[in-house]
């Protein structure tokens, strides 16, 4: 029977290059324990001089070494044993007592290792090399070295493939009342001897409730893999969707000679999904806009190592905001990702490449000396192993949509590229006949030569457009031109505009500019895409800041909503008013009326909001009213019908806007729905901080588990000060450690792993790992003697 367990403690790891290192007997006073996930990356400052350059956020590269001794007790006749790594970046080699069993070059697909001809009974040596030397190779932030984790899987001689049941919906048919599903099932007989199995599928509801059960019977040849496929019906189904992701357990079972000698285990959503060239995109059959964003793989102070807790944290804020959508930008990411999505209701774009076979720039100004490094190094060896790892893994997961075969591929204007197009959608077909096929292209409307071939975009299932709305003339019709030639075309605005920046700050010195203009880039398309259906909505870039793809002296990039310690910006609520509809949103940028000195000035001050009128007065005295609607609804006769009987000022923007002379006091906000106070919002001056407030996003968890705790400063009233920036120590007592800290200032170089850092804007985040059971303290003092404390319980 089937044993799957995680392999991440009791590593030994070595940055550092020497042949001796994979031979199970080498010295190894180089190396240090080390418990997986691990990128060493993240270990380091970020130096001008590192050869990642902008794009790799000048992170540390190199050549590094992992070591883990074990025993085996026997490895019995026929047993077959596997190491399952999730994730190593890049170009890794293993190694079991000296021998080579295996390696992968691509820094983002999952793989397995046979190692069964190598170990022994006794005491066994695995060794890894990783090899992320040949740098610049990376557009963004990569880390370096096992960041995700690995498992050791033994199975039977007569087993099921990797990843080898798959679930889809074949129909939905609401006049029976049922859905119809698709499970195939992939099995190997790796015994001497012939193998006549069974295959049983049962489904059970979230109560746990059987609800379907079906098995299929093969005969398989010694060395023999067969598929074998059941279709099942689920009466009353409870559909999963983005409002309701509802989702049931599949539990498979190989059986032989009477006996279960495999089994598996997969939750499964039923929903079907599809794109339509009229309708847009379809959740069972129905039409649902994709309110999207972007995220590359890092989670800021924790580098490549993405946690399940870190991940939720990040995704409940998406969710919060009205994000119904995640684009996995621009490789198959951590497999936790994916679980969220399914359970809080994300659709799921899962990008397989940035590059095929011709390479990018990958530096800050766009050249690097050499071209060649990245993905495009393992393509053309390894592409079909690779896109196939991806569609394999994720296929159960109800929240993945759509598959896009890469982002921005230069072949997308070459003459070339169509073959590779189609060599790749035809995998996915063929891996997956209920999803389909994107690609995310940047150059729709750009001159010739390199303007995306139409041969290339109409070979694809689903047309990608990236930043639709950048193309100048075309820049107001958007996608309008390419639907009237191609009235049979499906599109997705793959990446667009988000709504980033510094969070509070009002400056208007940074990258992404002034708050007052903070919206607008992604303003305009919405209105467009909100109001055409045959849009099926966008992913925009991003939903997190990330690190990379920066300049000096900074990490990473500013592009999202919320920071990348996950503390919401202004523009958080920009989105949160046009795409969370259930909630009342009333925000005022600046968030911040502490500006001694301007006195007498004018500040533009924004309001990002669903409520139909908003009253703004500052120390009691009225501005004025504003409102917007978007899209404008109850519009009958003419389109300006009954605006004059509203009697307030409307906007073509989606924000709202006034000149305030500055005085210190409280500006307030009063937003009405129909007439009615809906919500106050109000900022005020602040006093200096003379209070930290820190609050765990849970106080009782598991060994190993992770607390993120957010520090505040407040001031004597327990108003929040958004310009405090202090410095603060944290001091864990008890079986637990500071793993770092994070503020979201990306000009923050220093070392995130740290016990001390600056607050930045009245924030910080800290992330303390739990080691065994127990009562841990944590303890926080700013350098002006201001503490905190929090107290976490580990359970057994
Ligand atoms: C896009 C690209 C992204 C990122 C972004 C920066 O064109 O697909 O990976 O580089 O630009 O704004």
């Amino acid at each position: 029977m089937r044993t799957m367990v995680k392999w991440n403690k009791d590593w030994l790891f070595c940055l550092g290059d020497a042949p001796e290192y994979s031979a199970p007997e080498a010295c190894e006073e180089n190396f240090r324990p080390q418990n997986l996930p691990h990128d060493w990356s993240v270990e380091y400052e970020p130096e001008e001089k590192e050869k990642t350059g902008g794009g790799g956020g000048y992170a540390k590269s190199g050549i590094g070494w992992y070591r883990k001794h074990f025993s085996l007790e026997c490895v019995p006749e026929g047993e077959k044993l596997y190491l399952y790594f999730e994730g190593i970046y890049m170009d890794s080699t293993i190694y079991i007592n000296g021998k080579k069993a295996g390696g992968h070059g691509y820094g983002y697909t999952s793989f397995h290792v046979d190692i069964t001809p190598y170990v022994r009974a006794g005491e066994n040596v695995a060794a890894v090399r990783v090899n992320n030397s040949l740098v610049p190779n990376s557009r963004w932030y990569s880390g370096s070295g096992i960041y995700r984790d690995v498992y050791l899987v033994r199975t039977d001689s007569v087993h099921f493939d990797h990843f080898g049941v798959r679930c889809g919906t074949n129909g939905i048919y609401p006049k029976q009342n049922q859905a119809a599903l698709q499970i195939c099932a992939r099995v190997t007989n790796d015994s001497e001897a012939h193998a006549n199995v069974g295959v049983l599928h049962r489904v059970y509801d979230a109560e746990g409730a059987l609800v379907s059960t079906s098995g299929i019977a093969i005969s398989l040849a010694p060395g023999e893999t067969g598929d074998c496929m059941v279709r099942p019906t689920v009466e009353a189904p409870h559909l999963w969707t983005d409002e309701d992701p509802y989702l049931y357990t599949l539990e498979s079972t190989v059986v032989k000679d009477g006996e279960a000698v495999d089994e598996s285990s997969a939750r499964i959503g039923i929903r079907t999904a599809a794109f339509d060239a009229d309708r847009g995109f379809l959740l069972n059959g129905n039409t649902v806009k994709i309110k999207g964003m972007c995220v590359h793989h890092d989670c800021g102070l924790t580098g490549a190592v993405g946690y399940r807790e870190s991940w939720e944290r990040r995704l409940k804020e998406l969710k919060e905001m009205g994000c119904n959508g995640i684009r996995c930008a621009h490789n198959p990411p951590v497999p936790v990702l994916l679980d969220l999505c399914d359970e809080l209701g994300f659709l799921v774009m899962d990008e397989a490449f940035d590059e095929w076979l011709l390479a990018k720039n990958k530096t800050d100004n766009y050249y690097s000396e050499n071209l060649a490094y990245g993905s495009s190094m393992f393509f053309p060896d390894h592409a079909k192993e690779d896109i196939t790892a991806m569609l394999r893994r994720d296929y159960n997961h109800p929240s993945v949509v759509i598959w896009s075969i890469g982002n921005e591929i230069p072949e997308q204007s070459s003459a070339d590229g169509v073959k590779l197009l189609k060599f790749l959608q035809d995998i996915c077909h063929r891996e997956d006949s209920t999803r389909m096929v994107t690609s995310a292209c940047d150059n729709i409307a750009a001159v010739e030569p390199i303007r995306t071939s139409r041969e290339f975009e109409n070979a694809l299932d689903v047309v990608g457009y990236n930043y639709a709305g950048r193309w100048r003339e075309r820049a107001e019709t958007f996608y309008e031109e390419d639907r009237m030639e191609f009235p049979k075309r499906r599109m997705i605005g793959t990446e667009n505009p988000s709504a980033g920046g510094t969070r509070g700050d009002y400056s208007g010195k940074g990258r992404f500019g002034s708050y007052t203009n903070a919206s607008m880039g992604h303003e305009a398309l919405w209105r467009y895409t909100a109001s055409h259906d045959f849009v099926s909505g966008d992913f925009l870039w991003t939903g997190i800041d990330y690190l990379g793809e920066t300049r000096w002296p900074s990490r990473g990039a500013g592009c999202g909503p919320l920071d990348t310690a996950g503390f919401r910006k202004d523009t958080y609520y920009y989105f949160r008013s046009i795409w969370n509809k259930k909630a009342v949103t009333l925000h005022l940028a600046p968030s911040s009326w502490n500006f001694a000195g301007e006195e007498g000035s004018y500040k533009q001050v924004i309001c990002y909001t669903n409520c139909d009128e908003v009253k703004l007065f500052i120390n009691g005295k009225y501005v004025g009213s504003r409102g917007y609607e978007c899209p404008r609804y109850g519009c009958v006769k003419a389109w300006n019908d009954g605006w004059e009987k509203r009697g307030r000022i409307t906007t073509n923007d989606l924000h709202l806007s006034w000149d305030v002379v500055y005085e210190p006091g409280t500006l307030r906000a009063e937003g009405y729905k129909d007439g009615v106070l809906a919500a106050v919002e109000e900022v005020s001056t602040t006093g200096n901080a003379v209070q930290l407030s820190a609050k765990a996003d849970r106080t009782e968890l598991c060994a190993d588990g992770l607390a993120q705790i957010e520090l505040s400063a407040l001031d004597e009233a327990g108003r929040f000060v958004p310009d405090a920036c202090p410095e603060i120590s944290c001091v864990v007592e008890g079986p637990a450690h500071l793993m770092g800290m994070d503020a979201g200032d990306l000009k923050d170089l220093s070392l995130y792993g740290n016990d001390h850092r600056k607050m930045f804007n009245g924030l910080l985040l800290a992330l303390i790992q739990a080691d065994a059971p127990g009562e841990v303290k944590v303890k926080f003092a700013s350098e002006n003697g201001l503490e905190a404390e929090v107290q976490l319980q580990v359970r057994g």
